[in-house]
Protein backbone atom coordinates (compact mmCIF):
# COMPACT_ATOMS: atom_id res chain seq x y z
CA UNK A 1 0.00 0.00 0.00
CA UNK A 2 2.36 2.78 1.36
CA UNK A 3 2.54 6.16 2.73
CA UNK A 4 -0.29 9.13 0.91
CA UNK A 5 2.51 11.00 -1.24
CA UNK A 6 1.98 14.70 -0.23
CA UNK A 7 1.20 16.68 -3.12
CA UNK A 8 3.43 20.33 -2.51
CA UNK A 9 2.58 21.38 -5.76
CA UNK A 10 -0.77 21.55 -5.48
CA UNK A 11 -1.08 22.55 -2.06
CA UNK A 12 0.93 25.68 -2.93
CA UNK A 13 -1.28 26.33 -5.77
CA UNK A 14 -4.00 26.23 -3.54
CA UNK A 15 -2.12 28.84 -1.30
CA UNK A 16 -1.22 31.06 -4.41
CA UNK A 17 -4.98 31.38 -5.54
CA UNK A 18 -5.87 32.46 -1.74
CA UNK A 19 -2.73 34.65 -2.49
CA UNK A 20 -4.31 36.33 -5.68
CA UNK A 21 -7.47 37.21 -4.58
CA UNK A 22 -5.22 39.49 -2.23
CA UNK A 23 -2.90 40.84 -4.66
CA UNK A 24 -6.01 41.73 -6.73
CA UNK A 25 -7.29 43.72 -3.95
CA UNK A 26 -4.28 45.26 -3.27
CA UNK A 27 -3.70 46.59 -6.65
CA UNK A 28 -6.95 47.85 -6.82
CA UNK A 29 -5.85 50.50 -4.28
CA UNK A 30 -3.03 50.97 -6.41
CA UNK A 31 -0.56 48.68 -4.33
CA UNK A 32 1.94 46.59 -5.92
CA UNK A 33 3.91 44.75 -3.57
CA UNK A 34 7.76 44.77 -5.07
CA UNK A 35 10.44 42.19 -4.35
CA UNK A 36 14.34 43.01 -4.73
CA UNK A 37 16.49 40.07 -5.13
CA UNK A 38 20.29 40.17 -4.94
CA UNK A 39 21.97 37.13 -6.21
CA UNK A 40 26.03 36.87 -6.17
CA UNK A 41 27.43 34.86 -8.37
CA UNK A 42 26.37 32.03 -10.65
CA UNK A 43 25.92 29.03 -8.68
CA UNK A 44 23.53 27.19 -11.05
CA UNK A 45 21.07 26.10 -8.20
CA UNK A 46 20.77 29.23 -6.49
CA UNK A 47 20.33 30.72 -10.45
CA UNK A 48 17.38 28.39 -11.21
CA UNK A 49 15.88 29.43 -8.04
CA UNK A 50 15.82 33.54 -8.58
CA UNK A 51 14.51 32.49 -11.99
CA UNK A 52 11.60 30.58 -10.22
CA UNK A 53 11.04 33.29 -8.05
CA UNK A 54 11.18 35.95 -10.78
CA UNK A 55 8.71 34.03 -12.70
CA UNK A 56 6.67 33.24 -9.62
CA UNK A 57 6.43 37.29 -8.43
CA UNK A 58 5.25 37.75 -12.31
CA UNK A 59 2.42 35.36 -12.50
CA UNK A 60 1.35 37.03 -9.43
CA UNK A 61 0.99 40.33 -10.04
CA UNK A 62 3.88 41.31 -8.04
CA UNK A 63 6.66 43.80 -9.59
CA UNK A 64 10.34 42.19 -8.73
CA UNK A 65 13.60 43.76 -9.43
CA UNK A 66 16.32 41.52 -9.75
CA UNK A 67 20.31 42.16 -9.29
CA UNK A 68 23.10 39.74 -10.25
CA UNK A 69 26.42 40.61 -8.70
CA UNK A 70 29.44 38.62 -10.09
CA UNK A 71 31.25 36.09 -7.71
CA UNK A 72 33.86 38.56 -6.76
CA UNK A 73 31.61 41.52 -5.83
CA UNK A 74 32.78 42.76 -2.42
CA UNK A 75 30.52 42.73 1.03
CA UNK A 76 30.24 46.90 0.47
CA UNK A 77 28.85 46.17 -2.60
CA UNK A 78 25.99 43.88 -1.29
CA UNK A 79 25.47 45.95 1.72
CA UNK A 80 25.20 49.46 -0.81
CA UNK A 81 22.80 47.77 -2.79
CA UNK A 82 20.66 46.57 0.06
CA UNK A 83 21.25 50.20 1.15
CA UNK A 84 19.53 51.31 -1.92
CA UNK A 85 16.57 48.73 -1.51
CA UNK A 86 15.62 49.35 1.98
CA UNK A 87 15.17 52.86 1.36
CA UNK A 88 13.50 52.21 -2.37
CA UNK A 89 9.48 52.79 -1.86
CA UNK A 90 9.02 50.69 -4.77
CA UNK A 91 10.48 47.40 -2.35
CA UNK A 92 9.12 46.39 0.16
CA UNK A 93 10.35 43.12 0.46
CA UNK A 94 14.15 42.17 -0.02
CA UNK A 95 15.48 38.40 -0.72
CA UNK A 96 19.40 37.73 -0.76
CA UNK A 97 19.77 34.42 -1.95
CA UNK A 98 21.95 32.50 0.34
CA UNK A 99 24.65 30.65 0.82
CA UNK A 100 27.07 33.85 -0.30
CA UNK A 101 30.38 33.08 -1.58
CA UNK A 102 32.87 32.41 1.01
CA UNK A 103 34.73 36.01 1.57
CA UNK A 104 30.99 37.44 2.34
CA UNK A 105 29.66 37.60 5.73
CA UNK A 106 26.22 36.38 5.59
CA UNK A 107 25.24 37.75 8.92
CA UNK A 108 26.63 40.82 8.70
CA UNK A 109 24.15 41.16 4.70
CA UNK A 110 21.23 39.68 6.90
CA UNK A 111 21.99 42.06 9.56
CA UNK A 112 21.62 45.33 7.21
CA UNK A 113 18.26 44.40 5.67
CA UNK A 114 15.24 45.99 7.14
CA UNK A 115 13.82 44.19 9.39
CA UNK A 116 10.11 45.53 7.93
CA UNK A 117 11.64 44.44 4.40
CA UNK A 118 12.47 40.90 5.80
CA UNK A 119 10.25 38.56 4.04
CA UNK A 120 12.96 35.63 3.82
CA UNK A 121 12.62 35.83 8.21
CA UNK A 122 16.27 35.70 9.13
CA UNK A 123 17.27 38.90 10.53
CA UNK A 124 17.72 38.21 14.14
CA UNK A 125 14.76 41.17 15.10
CA UNK A 126 12.36 38.76 13.33
CA UNK A 127 13.70 35.63 14.41
CA UNK A 128 13.63 36.45 17.83
CA UNK A 129 10.02 37.88 17.65
CA UNK A 130 9.38 34.22 16.18
CA UNK A 131 11.08 32.81 19.23
CA UNK A 132 8.97 35.13 21.54
CA UNK A 133 5.53 34.38 19.92
CA UNK A 134 5.24 37.84 18.64
CA UNK A 135 4.11 38.11 15.05
CA UNK A 136 7.26 38.54 12.53
CA UNK A 137 8.00 37.46 9.37
CA UNK A 138 8.40 33.55 9.30
CA UNK A 139 11.39 31.90 7.42
CA UNK A 140 9.64 30.57 4.28
CA UNK A 141 10.61 26.98 3.91
CA UNK A 142 9.58 26.17 7.70
CA UNK A 143 6.16 27.93 7.48
CA UNK A 144 5.96 26.17 4.24
CA UNK A 145 6.44 22.83 5.87
CA UNK A 146 3.94 23.81 9.16
CA UNK A 147 1.15 24.89 5.78
CA UNK A 148 2.11 20.97 3.99
CA UNK A 149 1.00 19.09 7.57
CA UNK A 150 -1.61 21.52 8.39
CA UNK A 151 -3.20 21.18 4.49
CA UNK A 152 -2.53 17.48 4.94
CA UNK A 153 -4.76 16.70 8.10
CA UNK A 154 -1.50 16.33 10.07
CA UNK A 155 -2.12 17.22 13.75
CA UNK A 156 1.28 18.78 15.11
CA UNK A 157 0.18 19.86 18.70
CA UNK A 158 1.04 17.20 21.31
CA UNK A 159 3.06 15.18 18.94
CA UNK A 160 6.65 14.21 19.03
CA UNK A 161 8.37 15.79 15.81
CA UNK A 162 12.08 15.00 15.43
CA UNK A 163 14.23 17.68 13.13
CA UNK A 164 17.43 16.26 11.50
CA UNK A 165 19.64 19.03 10.88
CA UNK A 166 20.37 22.40 12.83
CA UNK A 167 21.08 24.80 9.73
CA UNK A 168 19.82 28.62 10.03
CA UNK A 169 17.65 28.41 6.92
CA UNK A 170 15.45 25.12 8.22
CA UNK A 171 16.65 23.07 11.35
CA UNK A 172 16.62 25.77 13.71
CA UNK A 173 13.77 27.85 13.06
CA UNK A 174 11.39 24.93 12.00
CA UNK A 175 12.01 23.56 15.64
CA UNK A 176 11.16 26.60 17.03
CA UNK A 177 7.92 27.44 15.37
CA UNK A 178 6.91 24.19 16.28
CA UNK A 179 7.15 24.36 19.29
CA UNK A 180 5.25 27.54 19.95
CA UNK A 181 2.24 26.86 22.09
CA UNK A 182 0.11 27.99 19.07
CA UNK A 183 -2.48 26.92 16.00
CA UNK A 184 -0.40 24.45 13.51
CA UNK A 185 2.71 23.81 16.38
CA UNK A 186 2.50 22.90 20.07
CA UNK A 187 4.58 19.73 19.24
CA UNK A 188 6.99 18.14 21.10
CA UNK A 189 10.49 18.79 19.45
CA UNK A 190 13.67 16.82 19.83
CA UNK A 191 15.90 18.73 17.32
CA UNK A 192 19.09 16.51 15.87
CA UNK A 193 21.99 17.13 14.26
CA UNK A 194 26.00 15.85 13.35
CA UNK A 195 26.78 15.84 16.56
CA UNK A 196 23.53 13.32 17.57
CA UNK A 197 24.69 9.83 19.14
CA UNK A 198 22.53 7.13 17.75
CA UNK A 199 20.20 9.17 15.40
CA UNK A 200 17.73 6.18 14.61
CA UNK A 201 17.29 6.63 18.52
CA UNK A 202 15.21 9.35 18.28
CA UNK A 203 13.74 8.83 14.94
CA UNK A 204 12.38 5.86 15.68
CA UNK A 205 10.41 7.49 18.61
CA UNK A 206 9.06 10.41 16.51
CA UNK A 207 5.12 10.94 15.15
CA UNK A 208 6.50 13.42 12.70
CA UNK A 209 9.94 13.69 11.11
CA UNK A 210 11.21 16.72 9.45
CA UNK A 211 14.81 15.98 7.64
CA UNK A 212 17.00 19.30 6.09
CA UNK A 213 20.40 17.08 6.61
CA UNK A 214 21.84 18.18 2.99
CA UNK A 215 22.94 13.77 2.37
CA UNK A 216 20.81 11.25 0.65
CA UNK A 217 19.89 8.61 2.52
CA UNK A 218 20.19 10.15 6.04
CA UNK A 219 16.70 8.38 6.71
CA UNK A 220 16.01 5.09 5.96
CA UNK A 221 13.35 2.65 6.43
CA UNK A 222 14.46 0.69 9.77
CA UNK A 223 15.35 4.37 11.49
CA UNK A 224 11.53 4.97 11.65
CA UNK A 225 7.99 3.98 12.86
CA UNK A 226 5.10 2.13 11.22
CA UNK A 227 2.75 5.41 10.38
CA UNK A 228 5.02 8.37 10.63
CA UNK A 229 4.78 11.36 8.64
CA UNK A 230 7.77 12.22 6.83
CA UNK A 231 8.84 15.83 5.33
CA UNK A 232 12.03 15.51 3.31
CA UNK A 233 13.81 18.81 2.75
CA UNK A 234 16.87 17.86 1.00
CA UNK A 235 17.55 18.72 -2.72
CA UNK A 236 20.75 16.29 -3.73
CA UNK A 237 21.74 16.08 -6.91
CA UNK A 238 23.08 12.49 -7.51
CA UNK A 239 25.04 11.45 -10.86
CA UNK A 240 22.58 9.72 -13.34
CA UNK A 241 23.08 8.36 -16.73
CA UNK A 242 19.54 7.79 -17.94
CA UNK A 243 18.87 11.67 -17.76
CA UNK A 244 19.53 13.79 -20.21
CA UNK A 245 21.27 16.79 -17.62
CA UNK A 246 23.70 13.48 -15.85
CA UNK A 247 22.15 13.79 -12.98
CA UNK A 248 17.99 13.49 -10.77
CA UNK A 249 17.40 15.18 -7.86
CA UNK A 250 16.70 12.79 -4.26
CA UNK A 251 16.10 13.81 -0.98
CA UNK A 252 17.38 13.30 2.58
CA UNK A 253 14.95 10.02 3.05
CA UNK A 254 15.31 7.14 1.33
CA UNK A 255 11.84 7.19 -0.02
CA UNK A 256 10.80 3.79 -1.84
CA UNK A 257 11.32 2.42 1.16
CA UNK A 258 10.28 4.66 3.99
CA UNK A 259 7.00 4.87 1.85
CA UNK A 260 6.23 1.81 2.77
CA UNK A 261 6.18 2.05 6.42
CA UNK A 262 4.86 5.95 6.84
CA UNK A 263 1.29 7.21 6.84
CA UNK A 264 2.18 10.28 4.65
CA UNK A 265 5.25 11.56 2.69
CA UNK A 266 6.73 13.63 0.61
CA UNK A 267 8.23 13.31 -2.29
CA UNK A 268 11.64 15.07 -3.91
CA UNK A 269 10.78 16.97 -5.93
CA UNK A 270 7.09 18.22 -5.75
CA UNK A 271 7.05 18.10 -2.41
CA UNK A 272 8.51 21.04 0.12
CA UNK A 273 10.19 23.12 -2.55
CA UNK A 274 6.94 24.79 -4.40
CA UNK A 275 6.40 25.74 -0.77
CA UNK A 276 9.37 28.22 -0.56
CA UNK A 277 8.29 30.53 -2.85
CA UNK A 278 5.05 30.26 -2.05
CA UNK A 279 5.30 31.75 1.32
CA UNK A 280 7.80 34.02 0.33
CA UNK A 281 4.66 35.61 -1.70
CA UNK A 282 2.64 35.37 1.07
CA UNK A 283 5.46 37.06 3.30
CA UNK A 284 5.38 40.08 0.27
CA UNK A 285 1.31 40.31 0.47
CA UNK A 286 1.41 40.94 4.40
CA UNK A 287 4.77 43.30 3.69
CA UNK A 288 2.76 45.48 1.38
CA UNK A 289 -0.55 45.29 3.41
CA UNK A 290 1.91 46.36 6.34
CA UNK A 291 3.60 49.13 4.86
CA UNK A 292 0.09 50.96 3.82
CA UNK A 293 -1.51 50.02 6.49
CA UNK A 294 -4.63 47.82 4.96
N1 LIG B 1 18.82 29.42 -0.13
C1 LIG B 1 18.18 28.25 0.15
N2 LIG B 1 17.07 28.47 0.87
C2 LIG B 1 16.98 29.81 1.06
C3 LIG B 1 16.05 30.64 1.72
O1 LIG B 1 15.05 30.19 2.30
N3 LIG B 1 16.33 31.98 1.69
C4 LIG B 1 17.43 32.49 1.06
N4 LIG B 1 17.61 33.81 1.08
N5 LIG B 1 18.32 31.73 0.44
C5 LIG B 1 18.09 30.41 0.44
Amino acid sequence: MGAKVIDGKQIAAEIREELKVEVTGLRERGIVPGLGVILVGADPASESYVKAKKRACGNMGLFSDDHQLSAEATQEDILALVDQMNHDPKINGIWVQLPLPKHIDEAVVLLAIDPDKDVDGFHPINLGKMIVGEEAFLPCTPNGILQLLFRSGVKTSGAHVVVVGRSNIVGKPVANMLLQKKEHANATVTLCHTGTKDLAHFTRQADIIIVAAGRPNTVTADMVKKGVVVIDVGVNRVEDARHERGYRLVGDVDFEAVKEKAAQITPVPGGVGPMTITMLLFNMVESAKRANQV
